[in-house]
């Protein structure tokens, strides 16, 4: 916890807490168009007042740009500005702009390092931590990445007042999340509303996961409660329903599900039901269950014939299943239905 700052009015200051990790240097600074209109003078300014040299990259928000067309227009900007091993990579955005800039430094020149500033509720609390890092491929979501820490997180919660509603609520899909797999304090706080200590609290449960587990083979796949229905109802919608959003779906399909096969306690689903609506989020989808299995059949959580699913087994409480790959159609039928 101790390389996340989690604070206000850190974009100003970001330099200064950048040159405690690595000593001036170039640094190839990358956002989206709407981030960077909003605030990559203030970060620009204060790396150089740090005495950082800065290079800006800047795409097209959204999930369509986390592709390999990106990730090579990021690479081919590193290279045209000659930034070598020594320098430095800043991801300023949500979790499209830390996904991509994180695996370009996790790739270029066989690893670079760099900084995660995230400007989302859910880069916030869920993808500047941990250090995962991808891109999407045609065949599915996060299909191409890397493990790759960056040397430190910057989270100016300012920031959030200039996001839309509709991606907030991205990042509270992720927060339930940590509330179903057993932060009771978490839950308290939801009902407050979100501020600088319900942020801290998302990070330390998302660390306590992720601890002792980089490589996602163990406990840290608790994290993927309602990422398999979900990543499916991202791709089959080609990205029109974002992340957060497709979250809570799966979150819900799981819990509806796991009810219908014994495996969750009566009442859970409705809980969860309540409380993912309350906040604005979608409970199931439209899509029918045989698109969402030909997108879920390319999720990378399959090894071999069969697929590893998280289930709530009551509210607080998940746990991992095993099931052939052959079950999975009808688990998402049950799901979403
Ligand atoms: N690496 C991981 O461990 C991990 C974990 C969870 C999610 N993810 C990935 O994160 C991505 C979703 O991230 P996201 O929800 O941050 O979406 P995003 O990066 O697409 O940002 C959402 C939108 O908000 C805009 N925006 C960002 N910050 C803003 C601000 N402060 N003010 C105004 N507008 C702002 C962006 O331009 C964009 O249009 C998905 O690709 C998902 O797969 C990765
Ligand atoms: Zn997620």
């Amino acid at each position: 916890m101790d390389n996340i700052h989690i604070d206000s009015g850190l974009l100003g200051k970001c330099g200064e807490i950048i040159k405690g990790y690595h000593e001036p240097c170039r640094v190839a600074l990358v956002t989206d168009y709407t981030v960077g209109a909003l605030y990559v003078t203030t970060v620009a300014d204060s790396l150089k007042s740090a005495g950082f040299e800065v290079f800006i990259f800047a795409f097209e928000g959204g999930e369509q740009s986390k592709n390999l067309e990106t990730y090579g227009k990021i690479l081919e900007f590193f290279a045209d500005n000659e930034i070598t091993r020594s320098d430095l990579a800043v991801a300023l955005g949500g979790g499209v702009v830390g996904d991509l800039t994180g695996f370009a430094a996790a790739t270029y020149m066989r690893g670079i390092n760099y900084v995660q500033m995230p400007t989302t509720l859910l880069s916030m609390v869920d993808s500047s931590i941990g250090g995962k890092t991808s891109i999407d491929l045609d065949a599915g979501k996060n299909l191409c990445g890397a493990f790759h820490q960056p040397l430190c997180v910057i989270s100016s919660v300012d920031t959030l007042e200039t996001l839309d509603k509709k991606y907030y609520n991205d990042g509270v899909a992720e927060i339930i999340k940590y509330a179903m797999l057993g932060n009771d304090r978490i839950m308290q706080s939801l009902e407050k509303g979100i501020d600088c200590e319900i942020i801290k609290e998302a990070v330390k449960t998302k660390l306590s996961f992720v601890e002792g587990d980089e490589f996602d083979r163990g406990r840290r796949r608790m994290l993927n409660l309602g990422h398999t229905v979900g990543h499916a109802v991202e791709h089959a919608s080609r990205y029109a329903i974002p992340h957060g959003h497709a979250v809570a779906i799966g979150m819900c399909a799981m819990a509806r599900a796991g009810e219908k096969l014994g495996i969750t306690e009566e009442g859970t689903s409705s809980e969860l039901e309540r409380l993912v609506s309350g906040f604005g989020l979608p409970t199931t989808t439209i899509i029918s269950p045989d698109d969402l299995l030909n997108s879920a059949l390319s999720d990378k959580k399959r090894s071999g014939d069969n697929i590893d699913l998280v289930f709530p087994i009551s509210f607080g409480k998940c746990e991992i299943k095993t099931f052939p790959v052959e079950k999975l159609g009808e688990i998402i039928s049950l799901g979403v239905k």
